[in-house]
């Protein structure tokens, strides 16, 4: 029986990770953030960036976890380093940041849901998700994502959604490789490939800059890293589990996710005749239902594909929105006692409040989302890194060793966290505070992009 019970455990960790780490990451920032970058060329220095930083750091928080045999906060305690507790913190305030903004994504997505229903998102996309996005029906319908999120982590009963995930990524695949089918039909679509698929290097060299940073921030961000949820999920592993075979199925399910969505929207709005870097967030929310709208079968059939698959990202979103929650929610009731009711109903109150600038201007969301994922989340793994690279050293390799065969392979990772990781990371967060706060041509140094 034991046997089977690691089977369980260990299928029930990869579902766990699968499903947090494939959410609105994969299908509605990876897209944009392509198109926006360049195409085919980010698409490169991205699958670099998963190769070369997300396996190894996905590596590291396996190690913590594991080792600890807790979840992240209490994690550094217990490896008898109590001082490095502020590294699980950050990740805590990285996780609450970006929920704000996510959960306003999130709205739009059940607002989609409705619009399939109605009929209305098909009719006419673009004014469609110009009118949802923006003022007081975005506010609102973040309000009502948030209000489920605090409720299921109210409750606990997280064990529904784990259920849910393991029909979401299924799920989330074949309707995008039917989407993808059907893309590829179009007129126009296959401007669409050559943009994604067939790089111009010299993109990466014009715009090093910000290039960089957006392949290695989505990188992190897409494999739900640095916000300790990898930590604690690695908690639940045992000693005869393989972490390298499980980080590399892990990462690259979930970037084979990320391309297919690319392969879906990016020829997509080449056929709508949205050029190169068009679209922004809205990408998706206007592709996905001008395709519907032209599915064979009529109106009825694209609606239906409409509910389904709005339905299926609904359940992704929320279960990625779940674990944010319930890393700060967790960490306040394990260190200070807190009941689990209030405090998950009053920091989805400041969540909540923090998201009201995202949800009332797209602007507000952009730079949300750009301090989030390309500065919160690199500082959060370069600390992980640090830790992982220099403070558990040797320990961390015995610990990856542990259950796998990969010999020699473990000394190469410790090596390579403590150099290459670490030199990229911190090259990332440099140009970042650059992009971010000192921009020449304007001047206002430190004010939020909106309000320059
Ligand atoms: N990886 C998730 C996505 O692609 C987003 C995410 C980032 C996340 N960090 C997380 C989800 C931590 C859960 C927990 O959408």
């Amino acid at each position: 029986m034991a046997e089977r019970e690691t089977w369980a455990t260990r299928l029930g960790f990869l579902l766990a990770a699968i499903g947090s780490a494939v959410g609105l990451g994969n299908i509605w920032r990876f897209p944009f953030i392509t198109s926006e970058n360049g195409g085919a060329a980010f698409l490169v220095v991205y699958l670099l960036a998963v190769l070369v930083i997300g396996l190894p750091a996905i590596l590291a928080e396996f190690v913590i976890g594991r080792r600890a045999n807790t979840s992240a906060i209490g994690a550094f305690r217990k490896l008898g380093r109590p001082g490095w507790w502020f590294v699980g913190a950050v990740g805590v305030i990285a996780a609450f940041w970006t929920l704000s903004y996510y959960s306003v994504i999130g709205g739009w997505v059940l607002r989609y849901i409705g619009g399939s229903v109605t009929g209305n998102a098909l009719a006419a996309p673009e004014g469609y998700f110009g009118a949802i996005s923006v003022g007081l029906s975005s506010i609102g319908t973040h309000a009502v994502f948030m209000l489920i999120t605090i409720g299921i982590v109210a409750l606990g009963i997280e064990d529904g959604i784990e259920l849910a995930t393991k029909v979401m990524v299924p799920a989330v695949v074949v309707m995008l490789v039917g989407l993808a089918v059907f893309a590829a039909t179009l007129p126009g679509a296959s401007e669409g490939y050559a943009f994604f698929l067939n790089p111009d290097f010299d993109v990466i060299v014009s715009n090093f800059g910000s290039v960089l940073p957006a392949a290695f921030g989505q990188a992190l961000f897409s494999l739900s890293l640095g916000f300790s949820v990898m930590i604690t999920y690695a908690s639940y592993l045992g000693e005869d589990d393989s972490l390298p075979v499980d980080g590399f199925s892990i990462a690259v399910s979930n970037t084979a996710i990320g391309v297919l969505a690319g392969l879906v929207v990016l020829p997509l709005l080449f056929a709508q005749g949205i050029e190169a870097g068009g679209g922004g967030p809205g990408a998706v929310f206007v592709a996905i239902p001008t395709a519907l709208a032209e599915l064979p079968g009529g109106e009825l059939v694209g609606q239906a594909v409409g509910i389904v698959f709005f339905g299926v990202i609904l359940i992704a979103a929320l279960s990625s929105a779940i674990s944010l929650l319930e890393a700060a929610v967790a960490f306040l009731v394990d260190n200070y006692g807190f009941s689990r009711l209030p405090t998950a109903a009053g920091l989805g109150a400041v969540v909540f409040a923090l998201g009201i600038p995202s949800a009332y201007d797209t602007a507000w969301l952009n730079w949300f989302d750009g301090i989030g994922v390309t500065l919160l989340l690199p500082l959060a793994v370069l600390l992980v890194v640090l830790f992982v690279g220099w403070v558990l050293g040797r320990d961390a390799i015995d610990e990856l060793r542990t259950g796998s065969t990969s010999g020699s392979l473990a000394s190469i990772w410790l090596w390579w966290l403590r150099t290459v990781v670490l030199a990229v990371v911190v090259i990332v967060v440099a140009l970042n505070l650059w992009d971010l706060f000192a921009t020449p041509d304007t001047g206002y140094y430190f004010i939020p992009s909106p309000l320059r």
